[in-house]
C-alpha cells in the first residue's frame, strides 16, 4: 500500500469513526500486532477502536466498504496467533478495549452483562462485591477480555467444575460481517426456541463476527476454599488419585493440575524468591482445590479425603495451605511455569487432550517419543489433568541458535501430533487453532466436517472478511 492510499483511508477512518477511534502511526500499532510471546510480530493497514456496539457496527460497515479485512481483538493474551493480524498487513485490527463497561449485574437472576471488552479479572471481582462468582479462571485473566474468552471458548483451571466457558454463556450480542447488530443477549437458563445461535460465535476466534455484548451465568461465592499440593509416585497414580478423588469428593473438587518433577525449578527462574514447600524432589505433584458454600464443611471433606490418599500409599508427601496467602503461594508455582518456560527461549507450547482414561499412557508414550527422538530436548507436561487435558512442551537445548531451536520445534510438533494422533486426542483442547494451528487442524479434518465449516463461513461471512486465515485457509 502506497503512503497517499493510506493518507486516504486514514482520513476516512478519521471522518467516520473519531480521531480517538483510530491508530495508524507505527509505533501506535505495534503492540496490538505483536503476540504475547514477543515471538511473532506483523502489520496492519490501523487499528480501530470503538467504544460502543453502535460504533462497532460503523467500523465494520466503513472496512466493507473499503474492502478491508478485520482482526478483532480482546486482550491479545491468546497463544495461536488468532488474534493479530497475518504478515500481509493489509487487515485491520478491531480492538475492544474501549469497550468496558459492566452494564448491569442481578444477583437475583444470577447473571451479569457486560461490554465484550471487559477484563475477565474486572468482571470477578465486580460479581464478587455482590456475591456472586463467575468461576472462569486463568493465567491471564488480570489481561484476557470476556469477548475473547468467549471467542476462544477459554478453559482454564476451574473447567472440571464448572465447565468450559461455553458452559458460563447465557447470551451474547454480536456484530456481523455486513455491520448488522444481532441482540441475543438473554439471560434465560433455558430456552428451545430452535437451534441456538450463540453457539456459533463461541470459539469461532472472530471468524463470523464480533462480539461487542455478553450474558453471563452467576454462581454463589464460595465461602471456603481449600488448595493442597501432593506428592505423587507418577501421572498414573495422579489419574488415580482423580478417579479417588471424583468419587470420594464429587463436585466440590474445583482444580485437579498435574505439575512435574521440573514444576518448582522452572517457576523459580521466574520467581526466585519462591520456596519449595515440600522437602526434596517428587517426579509428580497435584495442586487440589476444593471450594464450598453454607453448610458444607470443606476443611473436614479434604482431611478425611487425604488421609485415605495417604494410607493407600497414593500420596508421598503433601502441604495443605493454611491461609488464602499460603495458596496463593502454591498457584505460583503453577503460574510461573509458564513464565520460567518463556524465559528459556521459545519452545513448542500444546494444549492436547486424550480421554481421561488415557492420560498417563499418553503422557508417557510423548515423554518416551522426544527421549528418544529428540534426546537434546527437555520435555515438560503438566496442566488440566481433571479434563483429560495437558500442556506436553518441549524445550529445545538451552543456548541453541535460533535456527536449531525452530527445527527442534518444528520436530517436535510433529512428533508430539503422531503420538497424540494414536490416542485420538485433540490438538486444542482450550487454545484455539488461530494460524498457528491452522495447518494441523486442516490437515486432520474429515471432509464433511470441513464442508459444513465451509458452509457456516460462507453462509455468515460470504466475502471472507472476519479474521481470514484464522482456522481455514481462505477458498
Ligand atoms: P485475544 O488474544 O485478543 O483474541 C483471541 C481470539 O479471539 C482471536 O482469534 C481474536 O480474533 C478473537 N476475539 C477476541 N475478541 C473478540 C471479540 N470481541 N469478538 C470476536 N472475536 C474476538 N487459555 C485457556 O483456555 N486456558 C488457560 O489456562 C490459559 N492460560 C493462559 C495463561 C497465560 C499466561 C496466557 C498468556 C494465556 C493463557 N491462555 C489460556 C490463552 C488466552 O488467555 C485465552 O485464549 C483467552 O481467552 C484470550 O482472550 P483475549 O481477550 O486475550 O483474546
Ligand atoms: C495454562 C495455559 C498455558 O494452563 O493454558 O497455563
Ligand atoms: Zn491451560
Amino acid at each position: 500500500m502506497t503512503e497517499a492510499e493510506r493518507d486516504a483511508l486514514t482520513s476516512q477512518m478519521t471522518q467516520a469513526l473519531g480521531a480517538d477511534a483510530v491508530l495508524t502511526e507505527p509505533d501506535d500499532i505495534a503492540r496490538y500486532c505483536r503476540d504475547w510471546h514477543g515471538d511473532v510480530t506483523t502489520g496492519a493497514v490501523a487499528v480501530l477502536r470503538p467504544n460502543s456496539t453502535g460504533a462497532v457496527s460503523e467500523a465494520v460497515r466503513l472496512c466493507a466498504r473499503l474492502g478491508l479485512a478485520i482482526v478483532p481483538q480482546g486482550g491479545n493474551t491468546g497463544l495461536v496467533l488468532g488474534g493479530i493480524p497475518d504478515d500481509a498487513g493489509r487487515q485491520v485490527v478491531l480492538s475492544l478495549e474501549r469497550m468496558t463497561a459492566i452494564r448491569r449485574i442481578d444477583a437475583d437472576d444470577f447473571s451479569a452483562v457486560v461490554d465484550a471488552g471487559c477484563v475477565l479479572e474486572v468482571i470477578k471481582q465486580a460479581v464478587e462485591a455482590e456475591d456472586r462468582f463467575f468461576p472462569l479462571s486463568l493465567g491471564a485473566q488480570g489481561s484476557c477480555r470476556i469477548g475473547g474468552n468467549v471467542s476462544t471458548n477459554a478453559g482454564g483451571i476451574n473447567v472440571l467444575r464448572y465447565g468450559m466457558t461455553r458452559e458460563l454463556i447465557l447470551g451474547l450480542e454480536v456484530v456481523l460481517p455486513d455491520g448488522t447488530i444481532w441482540d441475543g443477549l438473554s439471560t434465560l437458563r433455558k430456552d428451545n426456541r430452535g437451534i441456538d445461535l450463540k453457539q456459533i460465535f463461541i470459539g469461532a476466534e472472530g471468524t463470523l463476527g464480533i462480539v461487542t455484548g455478553v450474558a453471563l451465568k452467576l454462581l454463589v461465592k464460595p465461602t471456603q476454599v481449600e488448595t493442597a499440593l501432593l506428592a505423587l509416585a507418577g501421572v498414573e497414580e495422579a489419574m488415580a488419585l482423580y478417579r479417588r478423588a471424583r468419587r470420594d469428593c464429587c463436585d466440590l473438587m474445583s482444580a485437579f493440575e498435574l505439575l512435574g518433577p521440573e514444576a518448582i525449578g522452572l517457576a523459580q527462574i521466574a520467581h526466585p524468591d519462591l520456596p519449595n514447600p515440600m522437602e526434596g524432589s517428587h517426579p509428580a505433584y497435584v495442586l487440589m482445590e476444593m471450594a464450598g458454600t453454607g453448610l458444607i464443611d470443606i476443611r473436614a471433606l479434604l482431611d478425611r479425603f487425604l488421609e485415605g490418599a495417604l494410607e493407600e500409599g497414593l500420596v508421598l508427601d503433601g502441604v495443605v495451605a493454611a491461609s488464602r496467602a499460603q495458596a496463593a503461594q502454591l498457584w505460583r508455582i503453577r503460574e510461573g511455569m509458564n513464565d520460567g518456560q518463556a524465559m528459556l527461549g521459545p519452545h513448542l507450547r500444546t494444549d492436547v487432550s486424550v480421554p481421561l482414561s488415557r492420560v498417563a499412557a499418553f503422557v508417557g508414550a510423548a515423554r518416551d517419543a522426544v527421549a528418544r527422538e529428540l534426546p537434546d530436548c527437555r520435555s515438560v507436561a503438566y496442566g488440566h489433568v481433571g479434563d483429560g487435558n495437558i500442556h506436553f512442551n518441549v524445550l529445545p537445548p538451552q543456548g541453541a541458535d535460533a535456527a536449531t531451536a525452530a527445527a527442534r520445534i518444528k520436530a517436535a510438533k510433529a512428533l508430539v501430533n503422531g503420538v497424540l494422533d494414536g490416542f485420538d486426542g485433540s490438538i486444542s483442547a482450550e487454545h484455539g487453532i488461530g494460524r498457528l494451528k491452522r495447518e494441523d487442524f486442516e490437515a486432520r479434518l474429515k471432509p464433511v466436517q470441513e464442508g459444513l465449516l465451509r458452509a457456516l463461513k460462507s453462509a455468515i461471512d460470504p466475502d471472507g472478511r472476519m479474521n481470514p486465515g484464522c482456522q481455514l485457509t481462505p477458498p
